[in-house]
């Protein structure tokens, strides 16, 4: 029987029996489509640690198909060019070396005042009828606006930059069609044009945001990034998180409609927020899955993945695995300890949490305090077709 069917419409709405299946009858799968399914927190885990799993796999099925449509005179070299550089699909030495860059600038964590400026203007608007869609209205265009004021991204460019997004953020999807990469590679040369000239501009004239402190700090190092590499981390960061925190927000609060109880007691105790936050992404992270290749064989549960399988790792049913969390299928915004897997674990380890912690917390404090009694409307709820990173299409509540 086939226990993995990540495409099945059914399994995008609601993918927990599946995960729950997996962990009980076959926590180490070899999937229909030959790559491993690890679900169980423990293997999650350790795999994530283990150094003879590398990341890449992506850039190296990327690179691939762009051999194979060279052959056929499609051009779609942009979309390499544009991932050479991101963090999540790179290894050490050269993971390392990047890292230690962003992180030995990216020391401002003063972002409450941006962040508070957006979420308020976004809640602002309000339609005649009442009505509010919490993705499109609200968790989507939030994100974009906090990186843009961090990276030093003027707002008139805003519009254009989140289409961009959308479209290049497919690229960290389990599988893509044809027509996925071209619409991708259109993006990714768009972005390389856009931070290529900003790049330019701030070289001349440097300020006090991410992407010139960036600039400064690699132009002392020893043996500096290119441009190419440098416009690489900047897009990286731009999209890193876009569709993760549009999904942090709008299925929390998806979420909390579902558990008024613990709706009601999050509003009444805000210093409550941190806690629900991690249990949030906890319980319905939106980073469902990532991948990974075996550098060489290694016994795992009885199994022998042999080198350069692809192994695939479900965060998501990781941290509803009843090994690790006490009544892991049920919401609990006081759960303590909550060592969830849902920003990852081990040197890939999301470099972006404070900021979406941050976000998000301020985000649904501040949509809690403005509509209370705000109730989803939304009855046949529609997802985006990709399990890797899991978010509504639309979220219509009343307020
Ligand atoms: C709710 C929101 C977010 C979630 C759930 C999330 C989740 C993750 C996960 C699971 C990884 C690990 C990938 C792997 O091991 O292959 C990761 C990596 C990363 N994230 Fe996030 N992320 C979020 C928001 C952000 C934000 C706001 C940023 C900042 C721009 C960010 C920047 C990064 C970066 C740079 C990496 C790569 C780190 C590395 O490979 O060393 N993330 N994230």
């Amino acid at each position: 029987m086939n226990l993995w069917a990540p495409l099945d419409q059914e399994n995008i709405r609601n993918p927990f029996p599946m995960y729950a299946t997996l962990r009980r009858e076959a926590p180490v799968y070899k999937s229909q489509t030959g790559e491993w399914i690890i679900s169980r927190y423990a293997d999650v885990k350790t795999i994530l640690k283990d150094p003879r799993f590398r990341s890449g796999n992506k850039l190296e099925w990327i690179n691939r198909g762009i051999t194979y449509f060279k052959s056929k005179d499609q051009d779609l070299s942009a979309i390499a060019s544009a991932i050479t550089s991101f963090l999540l699909l790179i290894n050490p030495p050269e993971h390392t070396r990047i890292r230690k860059l962003i992180t030995s600038v990216w020391n401002d964590r003063e972002v409450d005042q941006t962040i508070l400026e957006n979420v308020d203007s976004l809640l602002n608007i309000k339609s005649e009828d009442n009505t509010f869609d919490i993705v499109e209205d609200f968790a989507r265009p939030l994100p974009n606006m906090t990186i843009c004021k961090i990276m030093g991204i003027s707002m008139e460019h805003y519009q254009h930059l989140t289409t961009l997004s959308n479209n290049l953020v497919k690229i960290l999807n389990l599988y893509n069609s044809f027509k996925d990469l071209v619409r991708i590679d259109s993006a990714a040369r768009d972005f390389i044009s856009f931070f290529r000239e900003l790049l330019d501009i701030k070289k001349q004239r440097p300020d006090n945001d991410l992407i010139s402190k960036l600039i400064v700090a690699n132009a002392s190092e020893r043996e500096p990034l290119s441009d190419d590499a440098l416009i690489s981390v900047f897009i990286f960061l731009f999209i890193a998180g876009q569709e993760t925190t549009i999904g942090l927000v709008s299925t929390s609060l998806l979420t909390l409609s579902k558990y008024p109880s613990q709706l009601n007691t999050l509003a009444g105790n805000p210093e409550l927020m941190p806690n629900a936050i991690d249990e949030l992404l906890r319980y319905d992270g939106p980073v469902h899955l990532l991948g990974r290749i075996a550098s060489e064989n290694i016994e795992l549960g009885g199994h022998c993945i042999k080198q350069n399988d692809t192994v695939t790792l479900c965060l998501a049913s990781a941290n509803r695995d009843s090994r690790h969390f006490e009544n892991a299928d049920i919401l609990d915004i006081t759960r303590q300890p909550n060592r969830h897997l849902a920003f990852g674990s081990g040197i890939h380890f999301c470099l972006g949490d404070w900021l979406a912690k941050r976000q998000g917390a301020l985000a649904i404090q501040r949509f809690l305090e403005v509509y209370p009694t705000y109730s989803i409307v939304d009855h046949t709820l529609q997802w985006n077709d990709n399990l890797s990173i899991r978010t509504l299409k639309h979220l219509s509540c009343r307020v």
